[in-house]
């Protein structure tokens, strides 16, 4: 059975690629206690002694407005981590799976983006994962970049998990309707990203649910689905907000490379958003 080596394993993503790849892979899931992959030689030294054949990169400093204020932990994870991992993997010839973000475009383009459109981060979280980006294409052949976006999952702090505590809590709640994209399961991405590292393939991939809707859309279908009819969502501009870090206004992902090449497409976001609502029940 293939090797695997999942770094990031207790993070939101993390714990449904270690549950799905559990399945048809060896795989070893360790997190920061095993390895802090901004240590270089420490990271390298970990990933030789495992001798993987695939190595995932679930890591990431993640707090989007976090990062503005914490530019330099943002690189140091974000670029220079992912860098340690890709030295580590060309040291082994190990095939390296790295997870980005939607957050790399500017947004201005008006249509789904393609994989090959050229980035242009508007804040810090974009920029330090462009560098990661940047790094594993020059560092190596071997690679799949997976970009993915408007993550929710049973284990982490999540849109859908917020709305429903604002909702127990408040009467109305003010959701941006201005910003689009496509909310994406963890436990349905973690499916697409093992079938990718099966598949001899190479490059940059997006994957997201299919459609595509706005926070404030997302919203109202999270108060359907849990039959909460009392709380009220009130639509805002992201103008109102005033958040630290800038977010694209539309980042919705061109999935054609996913189906061409890898014969996937993904389901609805409303169908994944209902299969989590059971599982919270479960
Ligand atoms: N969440 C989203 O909406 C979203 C959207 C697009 C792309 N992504 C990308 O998807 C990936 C997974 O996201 P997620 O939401 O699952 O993130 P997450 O829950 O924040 O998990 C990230 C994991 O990385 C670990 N980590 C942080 N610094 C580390 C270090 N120096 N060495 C080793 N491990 C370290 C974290 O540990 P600690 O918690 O102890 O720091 C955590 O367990 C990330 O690459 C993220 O950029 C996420």
């Amino acid at each position: 059975m293939k090797k695997v080596l999942l770094i990031g394993a207790q993070g939101m993503l993390g714990y449904d690629l270690l549950k799905v790849l559990g399945k048809g892979y060896e795989v070893i899931g360790v997190d920061k206690e095993e390895v802090d992959i901004t240590r270089q030689g420490a990271t390298r030294a970990f990933i030789k002694k495992i001798s993987p054949k695939v190595v995932i990169n679930a890591t990431g400093y993640t707090d989007v407005d976090g990062c503005e204020k914490k530019m330099h932990k943002a690189f140091v994870i974000n670029g220079e981590g992912v860098k340690n991992i890709a030295k580590g993997c060309r040291d082994i010839g190990a095939k390296m799976v790295s997870i980005s973000t939607d957050y790399i475009f500017d947004g201005a383009k008006g249509s789904p983006y393609r994989e090959d459109d050229p980035p242009n981060p508007l804040n810090i979280y974009g920029e330090s994962k462009l560098m990661g980006e940047r790094y594993i294409e020059e560092l190596l052949d071997d690679f799949l970049i997976v970009r993915t976006q408007w993550l929710y999952g049973r284990h982490g702090r999540n849109f859908v998990e917020t709305i429903l505590t604002l909702a127990a809590e408040r009467d109305t709640i003010e959701v941006v309707y201005d910003q689009h994209g496509s909310p994406t399961y963890t436990a349905d991405l973690s499916k697409t990203i093992a079938a990718l590292a099966r598949k001899n393939l190479t490059g940059t991939f997006h994957v997201s649910n299919e459609g595509a809707c706005s926070w404030y859309e997302f919203a109202l279908e999270i108060i359907r689905l849990a039959r909460l009819s009392r709380a009220k969502i009130i639509p805002i501009a992201t103008s109102e907000l005033n958040r630290p870090a800038k977010r694209p206004l539309y980042s919705v992902f061109d999935r054609e490379r996913l189906q061409q090449k890898a014969g996937i497409v993904m389901r609805p976001w409303q169908d994944a958003l209902r299969d989590y609502f059971y599982s919270r029940r479960a």
